[in-house]
C-alpha cells in the first residue's frame, strides 16, 4: 500500500477528494499525515476528523527560507512517505528539500502547464482569453510548476468566466485527476523518473485524460 503525505495551505479540496476516492475503493494508497503552513489551513481539520496525523510548519516560526524548508523536510520524512502529494500548498519548496524525496513529489496546478505556471492560473487563463484550460499533475523539481508533467484533464472557458468561476470548474476535475495519478504510481503503472513513463498494460481508457463530455 502506497503511504503519502499530503501538502496543504488551504481548504483542502484535493485532499477530500483523496480521501474519499481512498474510501471508495478507488485509490490504493494510505494518507500518513497531512502537513500544512498554515495553522489554520481548514483541511487540517478534514484530517483531524479522520484521525490523520497532522503537522503544522510555519514560515515564520523558522529563522529563514532554507531552516524552514529543513523543517519541513524533517516533518514530511517522519511519516515516511512513499510519495509527497503538494495539493493546493501555496508555497515553493527549495531543491533540498525536492532531494530529500527524489522522484517522489507530485503537484497539481491549476492550468495546462507549460501554460499559466505559478500564481493566479485560472486568472491568467481568462485574461489570455484561451478556450481551453485545466489541471496539470506534475513531478516537482526545483523550478515553479516546470517539472515533468504526468497527467492533464482540460474543460472549456467560457467568455462569462471569472477567474473564480473557471478555477471551480477546473477543480472538479483536478478532484479525479489527482487520485488518478496516486493510484497509477500505487499499483506501479505509472513510473516516477525525471522522464516518466506509463506502463505497457495499463488501460487505454484511463490513459485518457480529456474530462468527458465537457463538465460545464
Ligand atoms: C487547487 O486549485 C490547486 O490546483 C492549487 O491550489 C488549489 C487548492 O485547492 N495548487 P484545495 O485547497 O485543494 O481546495
Amino acid at each position: 500500500m502506497l503511504s503519502i503525505v499530503v501538502l496543504i495551505s488551504g481548504t483542502g479540496s484535493n485532499l477530500k477528494a483523496i480521501q474519499a476516492a481512498i474510501d471508495a475503493g478507488r485509490c490504493r494508497a494510505r494518507i500518513a499525515a497531512v502537513v500544512s503552513d498554515r495553522s489554520k489551513a481548514k483541511g487540517l481539520d478534514l484530517a483531524r476528523e479522520r484521525g490523520i496525523p497532522t503537522e503544522v510548519v510555519r514560515l515564520k516560526d523558522h529563522p529563514d527560507r532554507d531552516a524552514w524548508n529543513r523543517g519541513l523536510a524533517e516533518a514530511v520524512a517522519r511519516h515516511e512517505p512513499g510519495l509527497v502529494v503538494l495539493a493546493g500548498f501555496m508555497r515553493i519548496v527549495n531543491r533540498d528539500f525536492v532531494e530529500r524525496f527524489p522522484n517522489r513529489i507530485i503537484n497539481v496546478h491549476p492550468s495546462l502547464l507549460p501554460a499559466f505556471p505559478g500564481a493566479d492560473g485560472p486568472a491568467q487563463a481568462v485574461a489570455a482569453r484561451v478556450q481551453l484550460s485545466g489541471c496539470t499533475v506534475h513531478l516537482v523539481d526545483a523550478g515553479v510548476d516546470t517539472g515533468p508533467i504526468l497527467a492533464q484533464a482540460a474543460v472549456r472557458v467560457h467568455a462569462s468566466d471569472s477567474a473564480e468561476s473557471l478555477h471551480a470548474r477546473i477543480q472538479r476535475i483536478e478532484h479525479h485527476l489527482l487520485f488518478q495519478v496516486i493510484d497509477k504510481v500505487s499499483r506501479g503503472a505509472l513510473v516516477l523518473a525525471s522522464e516518466p513513463t506509463w506502463q505497457i498494460g495499463s488501460q487505454a481508457d484511463e490513459d485518457v485524460f480529456i474530462a468527458p463530455g465537457w463538465l460545464t
